[in-house]
């Protein structure tokens, strides 16, 4: 599935243009577009100049959930992505609004993607390669409206897309990336103002991962509150969710979203 970056067109006008190319596509959701036939998106018209990017249609759930009513503190809104890389939910928080974004990843080779990415689309933020669970090397003490924590995972989500992962993966995978992604969420959780929004998601479909992981956080912040979330969205089952209307095509990753706030509005 496709994102058209709506800084560079809207959504109908990219489907007119590839339309009158010869290229048969539907919308799905607000932004996304679905092609009917797979092809190198490099030779689609718009590649070069970032007039779209190929993301999963869960995890375009990402960016309208995380800025969904949420307002800046201060003169503009200041957001964390914290495990960035490649940099396809930075790029769609960019598309929606003009933000102060610092978007983290501990590997520098995959950070380059972020880069990468945003250049052709045509999108800035602050890059940085640091552990986002260490904020005392990269933190300048000023708290985030919001923060993005698409936690390191299995990927048991995405198996249809990579039957590998299944071979990949050990058992015991599921507790160490529980850990890492409890560690993640407690290190990030004070850097929120107060009403600010953490929205934390894996592409995972395994409650170690999801649900079990923001009711144990729950349970140790009662100033937090978990807002309406999507929870685990498993594929097939789009459309039936009723926080996600007509936005998800039945053909998604399985993917598990909460919305969490800091205290009080
Ligand atoms: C699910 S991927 C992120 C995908 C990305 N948000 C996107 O939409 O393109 C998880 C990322 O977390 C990074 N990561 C893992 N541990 C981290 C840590 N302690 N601090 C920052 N990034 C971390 C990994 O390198 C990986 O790039």
């Amino acid at each position: 599935m496709l994102r058209v970056n709506e800084r560079r067109l809207s959504r109908d006008e990219c489907l007119r243009r590839w339309i009158q190319a010869g290229i048969d596509a539907e919308p799905i959701g607000r932004s996304g577009v679905q092609l009917a036939r797979s092809q190198p998106v490099t030779r689609l018209p718009g590649f070069a100049e970032g007039w779209f990017s190929v993301q999963d249609g869960a995890a375009q759930q990402a960016a309208p959930l995380l800025l969904g009513g949420l307002e800046p503190a201060g003169p503009r809104l200041r957001l964390l992505d914290a495990c960035a890389a490649p940099g396809g939910k930075t790029a769609h928080l960019l598309e929606w609004v003009d933000a102060d974004v610092l978007a983290l990843d501990v590997d520098a080779a995959r950070i380059r993607r972020v880069q990468e990415n945003l250049g052709r689309l045509g999108l800035q933020a602050r890059i940085e390669v640091a552990d986002a669970a260490e904020p005392t090397t990269w933190w300048d003490g000023q708290a985030f409206d919001g923060i993005l924590l698409d936690a390191p995972c299995t990927a048991s989500g995405i198996v249809r897309r990579h039957p590998d992962v299944r071979w990949l993966r050990r058992d015991r995978d599921v507790a160490a990336l529980a850990q890492q992604q409890a560690r993640l969420l407690q290190a990030l959780w004070p850097l929120l103002r107060p009403g600010g929004r953490l929205l934390y998601c894996t592409c995972s479909v395994f409650k170690a991962e999801g649900q079990e992981q923001v009711q144990a956080f729950l349970a140790r912040h009662k100033e937090a509150q978990l807002l309406p979330s999507p929870g685990h969205l498993l594929p097939g089952q789009a459309g039936r969710h009723p926080s996600l209307p007509d936005n998800l095509g039945r053909e998604h990753d399985g993917f598990f979203y909460a919305l969490l706030q800091r205290g009080a509005p």
